[in-house]
């Protein structure tokens, strides 16, 4: 079956994300792969794959965040062309932001019933590892009245994203605190994340060696 390839970010599209907005696609990826990814993870859920999620280095505080998770491995047979689609997309943001995203990572969440994700930034300031943030939610006929949504509190104020199936919502991982109300329901999405190139490590300076 044929990927379907992103439309390109519009000027628009870029204005919004630098001015720290949101930028939302609908049938992003397709309907059937996000089905059929949200089976692959409901399988995970079953054998145990997902672990509680972690906040910062190591921390697993479930006051922040109580969602389960798993990181996607690119070789991963059952989630292939989600790589791929990531992977594009990593192309495509590059090239329309003109940003250097050399590297991502894919991260697969899991909201059971009551578990929420606080107030948060995906990258601090000055901390330039990771850049764009990109969530794609696997929920089909998803009701308001579930919760779950992903607050983003932007420049004029809070808006709330139902997870809705196919949905990609990308903004600015530095720019955007956002949080995930309390879901009433399972609720599942893959993040991925997309970083700059790995900082040079800090060699010795000859001249005072
Ligand atoms: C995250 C996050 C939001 C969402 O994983 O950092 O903020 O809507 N997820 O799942
Ligand atoms: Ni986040």
């Amino acid at each position: 079956m044929a990927l379907r390839a992103l439309a390109p970010l519009s000027e628009s599209d870029v204005d919004e994300l630098a001015a720290g907005r949101l930028v939302i696609r609908d049938n992003a990826f397709g309907e059937d792969l996000a089905r059929r990814s949200r089976e692959v993870l409901l399988g995970w859920r079953e054998q145990g794959r997902l672990d509680a999620a972690g906040v910062g280095r190591g921390g697993k505080i479930a006051r922040i965040r109580s969602d389960l998770t798993a990181w996607v491995q690119p070789d991963d047979p059952e989630l292939t062309e989600v790589f791929v689609l990531f992977e594009g997309l990593r192309q495509g943001l590059t090239r329309d932001l003109r940003l250097s995203l050399q590297r991502f990572a894919v991260q697969a969440a899991c909201y059971e019933q009551g578990a929420a994700y606080g107030p948060h930034f995906d990258a601090f300031r000055g901390d330039h590892s990771r850049r764009v943030t990109a969530i794609w939610y696997l929920n089909p006929n998803w009701r308001p009245e579930w919760g779950g949504q992903l607050r983003a509190h932007l420049p004029e104020g809070p808006v709330d994203v139902l997870p809705r199936l196919d949905r990609l919502v990308i903004f600015l991982s530095e720019q955007v605190k956002h949080e995930v109300l309390p879901a009433l329901a399972p609720r599942f999405a893959m993040t991925s994340w997309y970083r700059g190139a790995e900082p040079l490590p800090l060699l010795p300076d000859p001249r005072f060696g």
